[in-house]
Parts: structure tokens; C-alpha cells; sequence
């Protein structure tokens, strides 16, 4: 429950992505938060309060002039306790008295009214053209240099049936960006580029080998990179996971695809993680058509060769370079304290993170082992993404010492 704890004060402006906002209400609580939403007058002819105090849970404000509330001061008194707004949708119209500090109904008054060091998120959504339109680009400049955040647009199908920026962002890609808005930006300015997943060796052009990993761990990196701030790219072997919101994602399947797409990848990093379960070799001898059973029941003899190690090249970089700092993964079966040590110093790298047991693979939890230069930290038992943006934390800490990073 990522948001337990926290209330957020959900705003809905006119827009027809209003009806993506009643699925955006119900993610934010099973996250855990309270939710109080906030209607203008121009979103209750999208959707009805009455489906959004159903979703929140909590009674719906849309007017300044509401005779519910005692004191008439609902546009200060909701957002004393709250850790954020998030506008969702944010129309055009509302983003310009935003900008220019008007406040004509109660959601505009009480964004205007908010205590100063809460969090004002937007997500904006409308047609391309009045996206791209020089007063809403304008206004959109003018809420980042007042500190409110913008959560896309994104770009594709509009509702009017144009094509191009101004659609909201999806609900569960926002509640991502409001679960990343609340971590420390310990990364901010870094760019981290990291391999996950398993990779996949062709045999022939149906059959291959691959290994367990399902890419979790990997994908957690990158979300809590990309949470601390980092521009992320993530190039991932074969896995049925989504993109982590932001992330640039690089798919490939073998080893060797995964070591191209590193090597073109990494100049500029300032971090480079290997997560990617990679294979230690490929087969020799594939065959480029589908291999057929012989009638005489003899069987293929497959014939090996070893894969380029992508951490040791990169690691081989740094030596010269200084950069990228480099951290490694090690999933041992046994013994994993020495094992953990040796292959840190094989590979040539400050810092190896060990699973405790191959046994993680495709599991949402995990106890890992930091090596570096002093010896070893164990990271308790906890999910992915927690062990994950302690792992980040703990990089994070580790380059802010060295000026290279800066
Ligand atoms: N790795 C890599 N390229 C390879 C093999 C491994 O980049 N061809 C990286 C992995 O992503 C991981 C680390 O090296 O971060 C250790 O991988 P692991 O398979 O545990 O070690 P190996 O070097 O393959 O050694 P061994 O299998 O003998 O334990």
C-alpha cells in the first residue's frame, strides 16, 4: 500500500477524460490513500459526483457556495491536511487560471489557497491543437517556473478523433508519477541505463534456451531510478512486464543483441546496473530452418559458445574512463558470501548485489547482499521495489562522493 497514510486532494476539470478519473479515484484508494475529490462545475457534466463519492468514499465538493460546509471555508480547510493535489484531468482552461492566478470556483480558489509547500500536480488533457496552441504552451511553462508538476500529456487517439498530444495520462501512469512525486530525487540529473530479464538463445528458428528470470528485479531498478529522478533506459531481454512510466525501454532477445544495445547505450552513464540474467553462451551451431526429428531417432548435438560478458566490458570502460559506476548482480545457489566477494572483484566493479538463493527468480520478494570495497550489508527480506529504491539510495550515496559524478 504505497500511498498509506497519505491524502490526496483528486481535482476533475471539464474534460472527457473525466471518465478515466473514476478508475484513477479507485487506484489511489486501494493504494491507500484518502481521496477527496473536487469537482468544477464543467467536470459534473462529465462524470457525477455521485460515482466519485461512491469510488472515494468521502463526501464530493464542486461549489464555493456549498451550504454543507459550516464555516463557507471549504477552499482552505481541505487542503491543511493533505500531502497533494492532482488535477486529472487539467483542461486548458483550467491550466490558464492556474497561470495567471484566477480563482472563480472553489477548485481554482483552493489551488490558489493551498498551503505553500504542498505539492500541485497536473495532468492536462485536451485536443492537440489547443494543446500545441502558444497560450496553453505558454501556460504550461508558467506552472513549471511556479513549481507545479506536469504528468504528460501523452500523445496518441483523441477522443474527438485527431491524433497527437493532449491525451490524459492512463490512471495506473499517474498513480506511478504520484507514488514517484513523494520519493527523494537522490538521482536527479543522472542518467542510468540497465539491462533486465533473461535473454534467449535461438536454437532454431522456434526453439531456444532461456533461463527463469522474469525481469522483476530489473524493472523495479528502473522504476526507482526513474522515481529519484534519473533518465532511465532500460534494455530488457524477453518478459511480460510493463514499462515502467518514463523509462525507455530497448527490447532485445539474445545476449548479444543485449551486449549491441548496452554498448550503443552507454556513452554519457553515469550508472550502469546489470540485472539481466545473461546467458553464458549462445549456440554455434542454430540452424536458420526448423530442425526436424531424424527418421532414424538420432538426436541434435548442440555445440556452445560463450557470450560476450557485458559487465565485465562495460566494467573495462570505467577503468579508463571513470565512468560508469558499475554494479552487478549474482544469483549463487550456495555459499554466496565468498562466491559474492570473488565475482565482485572478477568483474571488476565497486559494488555486487547478491540474491540470497537462485530461488528469487519470478518471486515479488527478495533478501539481497551488498559487496563493495568495506564488505558486505544484507538488505532484509522485502519487496522488489522497496529493496529496490534502497539499492538506488545506497548507489546514490556511493557516486555523490565522487566528482566525476557531479
Ligand atoms: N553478466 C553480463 N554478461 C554476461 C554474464 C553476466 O553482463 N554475459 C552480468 C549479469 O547481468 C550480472 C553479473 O554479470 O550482473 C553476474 O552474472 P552471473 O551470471 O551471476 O555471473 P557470471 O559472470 O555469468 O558467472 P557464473 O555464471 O560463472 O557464476
Amino acid at each position: 500500500m504505497e500511498l498509506t497514510g497519505k491524502k490526496i486532494v483528486l481535482g476533475l476539470t471539464g474534460g472527457v477524460a473525466c471518465y478515466k478519473a473514476a478508475e484513477l479515484c479507485r487506484a489511489l484508494t486501494k493504494a491507500g490513500a484518502t481521496v477527496q475529490v473536487v469537482m468544477t462545475d464543467a467536470a459534473t457534466h462529465f462524470i457525477t459526483a455521485v460515482t466519485m463519492q461512491a469510488l472515494s468514499g468521502q463526501r464530493v465538493y464542486s461549489s464555493q457556495w456549498d451550504p454543507r460546509v459550516d464555516n463557507n471555508m471549504a477552499h482552505i480547510d481541505v487542503t491543511r491536511d493533505a500531502d497533494a493535489m492532482l488535477i486529472a484531468p487539467c483542461s486548458a482552461d483550467f491550466m490558464a487560471k492556474l497561470a495567471h492566478g484566477v480563482c472563480d470556483d472553489l477548485l481554482s480558489t483552493m489551488c490558489l489557497a493551498r498551503p505553500h509547500a504542498m505539492p500541485l500536480l497536473v495532468a492536462p488533457a485536451m485536443n492537440v491543437e489547443m494543446w500545441q496552441n502558444p497560450a496553453t504552451q505558454r501556460n504550461a511553462q508558467q506552472l513549471r517556473d511556479d513549481g507545479i508538476t506536469l504528468f504528460g500529456p501523452a500523445a496518441g487517439e483523441q477522443a474527438c478523433g485527431e491524433v497527437g498530444l493532449g491525451r490524459m495520462l492512463e490512471p495506473q501512469q499517474l498513480l506511478e508519477e504520484l507514488i514517484a512525486s513523494f520519493q527523494p530525487k537522490v538521482l536527479a540529473g543522472k542518467r542510468i541505463l540497465i539491462t533486465a530479464g533473461p535473454t534467449f538463445e535461438a536454437i532454431d528458428p522456434v526453439r531456444g534456451i532461456t533461463n527463469l528470470s522474469s525481469g522483476k528485479m530489473g524493472y523495479a531498478v528502473a522504476r526507482a531510478a526513474r522515481e529519484a529522478g534519473a533518465e532511465v533506459i532500460l534494455v530488457s531481454g524477453p518478459t511480460a512486464l510493463a514499462t515502467p512510466h518514463g523509462v525507455q525501454r530497448i527490447n532485445v532477445q539474445s545476449a548479444q543483441q543485449m551486449h549491441d544495445a548496452v554498448m550503443e547505450s552507454v556513452g554519457g552513464q553515469h550508472v550502469f546496473i546489470a540485472v539481466a540474467a545473461v546467458a553464458d553462451w549462445r549456440v554455434a551451431n542454430a540452424s536458420d530452418q526448423k530442425m526436424k526429428k531424424a527418421a532414424d531417432g538420432s538426436v541434435p548435438e548442440l555445440k556452445f559458445l560463450e557470450n560476450p560478458d557485458i559487465l565485465a566490458k562495460v566494467a573495462a570502460r570505467t577503468s579508463v574512463a571513470g565512468y560508469p559506476y558499475c554494479v552487478g548482480f549474482a544469483a549463487e545457489s550456495e555459499n554466496l558470501l565468498a562466491f559474492g566477494a570473488a565475482k565482485r572483484e572478477k568483474k571488476g566493479i565497486p559494488l555486487l548485489v547478491g540474491n540470497i538463493g537462485h530461488h528469487t527468480f519470478g518471486q515479488d520478494d527478495n533478501t539481497i547482499i551488498l559487496f563493495d570495497e568495506n564488505g558486505h550489508t544484507i538488505l532484509p527480506r522485502a519487496d522488489k521495489l522497496t529493496l529496490a529504491r534502497q539499492l538506488i539510495s545506497e548507489i546514490s550515496k556511493r557516486i555523490a562522493a565522487h566528482s566525476l559524478f557531479q
